[in-house]
């Protein structure tokens, strides 16, 4: 089956440093891939790049064979590409259900001309927001929460807000950064049963993260990067015996 995801010698330089140096992987559709590294080792530079919110200083990226670089960031909700961000971007001072509804507003608004004939279509798309947005508030536990300003949750209930706003418009490729960092045990593994809920359904995923067993348990592959570059690549059980990557990010004790 082609790729879902190409991505093709991307390199960023910020002056004079190179963060990501010519990186190449793909993700099937239906995969789940995680991308691992130390810290600084250009993960969220990539994954920035990947999702058009920088453009690269040399390489491409290609979503089921149409070349993504240099496109707006409004064009990947059109072509079913979500993502979250390693810092959260939530609206504090809006409700579970706004800040839900935001997301599920994106898709409404790219089908406008479908809906211009089903009057009255602003009502019509409310609606429909407000239903998509339950429905995966609920698969992330927060349906009590619906009216509760997004900034009196926990820092747990909010990367659990984050992630259903990423869903909402129902994307098929998700690209998560830390989706666990800061989450205690049980929060984790919540977070990773969404994820394979979704994987179920057949979404895609790309996925940084620092948690090692979470990664060796949701992952198909991993790819591993230092200092920009890609340093190995394989299943969960390939990197956990490769010497590179062993020496470089996850030492002894992890392994
Ligand atoms: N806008 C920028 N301008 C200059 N340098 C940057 C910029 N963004 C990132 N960098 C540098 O690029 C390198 C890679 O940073 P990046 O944030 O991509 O790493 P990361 O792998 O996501 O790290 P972490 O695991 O800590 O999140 C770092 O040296 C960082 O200082
Ligand atoms: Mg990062």
């Amino acid at each position: 089956m082609s790729n879902l995801l190409e991505v093709k010698g991307l390199t960023k330089q910020f002056g004079g440093v190179t963060a990501v140096s010519d990186v190449e992987f793909h993700v099937k559709p239906g995969e789940v891939v995680a991308v691992i590294g130390p810290n600084g080792a250009g993960k969220t530079t990539l994954f920035n790049m990947i999702s058009c919110f920088i453009s690269p200083t040399t390489g491409e990226v290609f979503y089921k064979g149409k070349n993504l670089t240099g496109k707006k960031i409004s064009t990947l909700a059109q072509l079913g590409i979500s993502r979250t961000f390693q810092n959260l971007q939530i609206f504090e001072n809006m409700t579970v259900l706004e800040n839900v509804m935001m997301g599920a507003h994106i898709k409404l608004k790219t089908n406008v001309l479908n809906a211009a004939f089903r009057l009255p279509r602003i009502k019509k798309d409310e609606k429909l927001a407000y239903e998509m947005a339950l429905q995966v508030i609920k698969m992330v536990e927060l349906e009590d929460l619906l009216y509760e300003k997004a900034g009196q949750l926990s820092f747990g209930q909010q990367k659990q807000l984050e992630f259903a706003r990423a869903l909402v418009y129902e994307p098929e490729f998700i690209m998560l950064d830390e989706p666990m960092a800061g989450l205690n045990d049980t929060e984790t593994n919540k977070m990773a049963s969404y994820i394979r809920e979704f994987k179920k359904k057949g979404c895609s995923f790309l996925f940084v993260e620092h948690k090692m067993a979470t990664v060796m348990e949701l992952a198909d592959r991993i790819v591993v990067i230092d200092f920009g570059k890609k340093i190995a690549e394989g299943t969960p059980e390939e990197i956990q015996k490769n010497k590179k990557v062993i020496a470089a990010y996850l030492g002894e004790e992890v392994v």
